[in-house]
């Protein structure tokens, strides 16, 4: 396995680009099983997650071509050759699941297995099932895995979800889309990600309405095309790069990134007296290296609150902000496992269910750290990135499921980062 070595203390200065955003590519990917045309997705990051994806569409029948120069993906689902997802595929990653919704809607049966709970909690999925019951479908659990029909079709259908789920509400789209009839949507999610996936349906030939409010509509289509879309910019990987300038102080333009997706983090960050302005299409990131930075508390929660997939890169920067800081984790149960590693670099954090209080220090120092998960490891590279001395970051291929050449973009900044492969240290 890969580890990231870093030096740190320098400070970073020039543009990042931000490319499209993984949990957005993931259920875009699993569209392109809707319709029997192509379905093109630009600006397409070429991650881990989004191969791994892009494998398991392939082992259901569905052409692929990654067009590299472009940051195109062409995905054909000419034919459908197989509705079955195995434990392997979603057992690595739970994005997977979300091939149920669109194999039920276009071919009237699937079996995928069930996720299980992952490192941040134990995700269930049953309101993506009582999504799919309520539009007609018959659903069995065996043996791990969900056994779904509607051999005569969906219908549409009106679900109220009892909490915002971002996962529930993409696949209920992903699946009403071809219902018959509409399909209402109460209290659905707001992120960004959302609004994406509609405008990339829409351009389909869908016809949703509403993406981006808590009730959106859907009027069934009987088939869908082929379109191209552009995926989003990805707002947690802008985020997470605006929080290692302010950890190590610096100005850079995150170009693409979008202000109006970010309103949170930015409240946060100026509060910390970090400056955050829109420029053309991006975001500038400014800090001075001009003493610590303020304390601030953080309550993750649906967008358009704080995101929980920026908690841990939130927390390292305030690691070494003037004060005392409250961390609330409200989405995932278990999303705190940085903080003892945070601790191995001289942090003072203590965990309490899911409240975390971050006392500051003024400095933190290298260690090697290991991570549990994508957002907690690169939460040990900020850190890292502003630490004393040498940090080693373990177990990189989280990093590598969700941030594309993240060393290479920081280390054109002026971070002194390097990925050391397994080979030359084993
Ligand atoms: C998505 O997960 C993201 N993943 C997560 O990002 C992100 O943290 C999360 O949304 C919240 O923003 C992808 O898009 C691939 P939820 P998702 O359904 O859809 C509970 C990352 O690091 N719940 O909004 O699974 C659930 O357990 C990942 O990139 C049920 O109880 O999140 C959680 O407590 C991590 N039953 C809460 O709802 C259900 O049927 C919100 O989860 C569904 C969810």
């Amino acid at each position: 396995m890969d580890r990231i070595v870093i030096t740190g203390g320098a400070p970073l200065n020039g543009t990042i680009p931000i490319y499209g955003a993984k949990n957005s590519a993931l259920k875009l990917q699993a569209a392109a099983l809707l319709s029997a045309e192509p379905l093109m997705l630009e600006n397409m990051p070429d991650l881990a997650d989004t191969r791994f994806m892009a494998q398991l569409l392939e082992s259901l029948g569905v052409e692929i071509t990654w067009i590299k120069e472009t940051r195109t993906i062409r995905m054909h689902a000419g034919d459908v050759t197989s509705t079955i997802a195995p434990y392997d595929q979603v057992r690595k990653m739970r994005a997977s699941f979300n091939v149920l919704g669109p194999l039920l809607a276009r071919v009237g049966h699937a079996t995928v297995s069930l996720p299980g709970g992952c490192a941040i909690g134990a995700r269930p999925v049953d309101l993506h099932l009582k999504a799919f019951e309520a539009m007609g479908a018959d659903i069995v659990i065996e043996q791990g895995y969900v056994k779904a029909a509607a051999l005569r079709g969906l219908k549409g259908a009106a679900i109220e979800f009892p909490f915002v789920s971002v996962g529930a509400t993409e696949h209920a789209m992903l699946a009403a889309v071809l219902a018959k009839g509409e399909t209402v949507l109460k209290n659905a999610a707001r992120e960004p990600e959302i609004a994406d996936l509609a405008d990339c349906l829409n351009a389909m030939g869908a016809k949703v309405e509403g993406a981006g409010t808590s009730e959106i509509h859907i009027d069934g289509a009987a088939s869908l095309k082929g379109a191209t879309h552009k995926v989003v910019a990805d707002r947690i990987e802008a985020g997470t790069f605006a929080c290692a300038v302010a950890a190590t102080g610096g100005n850079v333009l995150l170009a693409g990134a979008r202000f109006e997706h970010l309103g949170a983090l930015i409240k946060f960050l100026r509060d910390m007296g970090v400056s955050v302005e829109a420029e053309g299409r991006g975001l500038r990131i400014v800090r001075k290296r001009n003493g610590r930075m303020k304390a601030a508390d953080i309550d993750t929660a649906p967008f358009p609150g704080f995101p929980t997939d920026l908690q841990a890169q939130a927390m390292a920067l305030l690691c070494t902000a003037e004060g005392v800081s409250h961390i609330r984790e409200t989405i995932f149960e278990n999303r705190f496992m940085h903080a003892p590693e945070l601790s191995r670099l001289g942090a003072q954090i203590s965990v309490q269910g899911n409240e975390a209080v971050v006392t500051g220090v003024p400095k933190l120092f290298g260690a090697p750290v290991m991570a549990t998960d994508l957002r907690a490891s690169v939460s040990l590279v900020v850190a890292g990135l502003a630490a004393e001395g040498e940090t080693t970051v373990n177990r990189v291929y989280h990093l590598d499921r969700g941030f594309e050449r993240l060393e290479a973009k920081l280390a054109a900044c002026g971070a002194q980062i390097k990925r050391v492969r397994e080979e030359e240290y084993a």
